[in-house]
């Protein structure tokens, strides 16, 4: 009789609930910052349902958590790594993040269930600070695995308090002195799964519950500062000013327009955050700050819209005879998902019965950057409205159900069963 791994709904429901206590914030908003207090109490929480699933759990040098699972034929083989983040954005929701951690808990535990053995190890991840909340740049986890992470980088990066992510890491018992152990060499790992929501509307308007990632896309990040001058908003003629928000203004439209001149080749592009300076109302915007973000699958359309970026942002300052400094922070290529893969997922989807589409990215992932040391594989499940990053964010448990026992039998193929141990 085929055997199935049928997910417990109610159990990962519940450990989505039991999480999303755990810096809720109002009616359904989580914010969960990287080694923050309440961040620590997820780990906890993540940790001991790791180790309820009989995973040997360990905090490695750059704060990531790993859950070895031991019931292989020989624990030295590479890794089957499996997992996702906890930590959320500024304001997020209860699934970003959560339903990759919790979804490859729950697998695990359908493995021990059916007394699997499997030839690899299995390794479930969650990574440390994905996201860009607090310190301003992603993946810093995934970086540390992946030899990406720099003590120049955690010492840098400061949160709004002035903290650096090398002080927040002293500060919760870790010591970033060590963070280079935190590297895995391609060798120890055989591969890299990640389940994921989509955080976008394609899945839901193609009424399909899975999507096989088929590139991650790339990330340009970094802040443009326009120096004008802060006069007297009333006895200020219009031809004397030199307003820089009005300067800012015309930057930020101009992306919009190059970003949707390359919208049909997936690449997007973003002014989320903007500060006035000294922001009262009688007075002409002397300073301004805003973040620029461009994202594409194709490096050669998000090259495109940087380049014209860059030139408008030359033509305003000439003509407004005002200086503008830009500066960039981050600058990733899209990063293709390994055919074999791709072909290995859709075999199981079609084993399965389960419809699927294949599509990229346009969210960044720690897969990523696990690519750069292993073979990597992601699996989408829908967002209801495409809502993410925000409290109304919701993806149904059916979903995240069919999305585990996909992951569950994807890991299998990958760690291989032993039967004769
Ligand atoms: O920004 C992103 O794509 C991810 O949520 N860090
Ligand atoms: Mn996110
Ligand atoms: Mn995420």
């Amino acid at each position: 009789m085929k055997r199935e791994f049928k997910p417990n709904s109610n159990r990962i429901e519940s450990n989505i609930e039991e999480l999303a206590k755990i810096g809720k914030v109002g009616e359904s908003g989580v914010r969960r910052f990287v080694f923050t207090p309440e961040e620590m109490k997820a780990r906890e929480y993540v940790i001991d349902l790791m180790k309820q699933a009989e995973l040997q759990v360990k905090v490695d040098a750059a704060g990531n958590i790993i859950g070895k699972r031991l019931r292989c034929s020989d624990t030295s083989l590479p890794s089957v790594m499996v997992g996702s983040h906890i930590d959320t954005p500024i304001l997020g929701g209860k699934y970003d993040g959560t339903v990759g951690v919790l979804g490859a808990i729950e697998s695990v535990r359908l493995l021990n269930q059916h007394s699997v053995t499997t030839r690899h190890p299995i390794e479930v991840v969650v990574f440390a600070g994905e996201e860009l909340a607090r310190f301003g740049v992603c993946f810093k986890g995934s970086f540390g695995m992946v030899g990406l992470l720099t003590e120049e980088l955690m010492r840098e990066v400061k949160d709004s308090d002035g903290v650096s992510y090398w002080d927040a890491m002293l500060k919760v018992g870790l010591n970033p002195e060590d963070y280079e152990s935190a590297r895995r060499e391609p060798e120890t790992v055989k591969c890299y799964l990640e389940m994921h929501i989509e955080q976008g509307r394609v899945l839901e308007e193609a009424s399909k519950q899975i999507c096989i990632v088929q590139a991650i896309a790339g990330a340009s990040r970094g802040l443009a500062t326009f120096h004008g001058l802060a006069d007297h908003a009333g006895a200020t003629s219009m031809n004397l000013r030199k307003d820089a928000l009005a300067a800012a203004a015309e930057v930020v439209l101009c992306l919009e327009k190059y970003s949707q001149q390359e919208a049909h080749l997936g690449s997007v592009g973003t002014v989320g955050a903007l500060n006035v300076e000294p922001g009262s109302m009688n007075i002409v915007p002397g300073k301004v700050t805003m973040s620029l973000e461009i994202r594409g699958v194709d490096l050669a359309s998000k090259k495109r819209v940087i380049a014209n970026l860059n030139r408008k942002i030359l033509e305003v300052s000439t003509r407004r005879e005002m200086k503008i400094e830009t500066e960039w922070s981050e600058d990733s290529d899209p990063t293709p998902v390994p055919q074999h893969m791709i072909k290995l997922i859709e075999g199981v989807c079609l084993e399965l019965g389960i419809d699927y589409l294949i599509m990229p990215s346009g969210a960044g992932h720690d897969a990523g950057f696990m690519a750069r040391i292993t073979d990597m594989g992601m699996i989408f499940v829908p967002s209801v409205k495409g809502i993410s990053h925000a409290p109304d964010e919701y993806t149904r448990i059916e979903d995240i159900s069919l999305g585990t026992e996909l992951l569950t039998n994807v890991l299998l193929r990958l760690a291989e069963e032993v039967t004769d141990f």
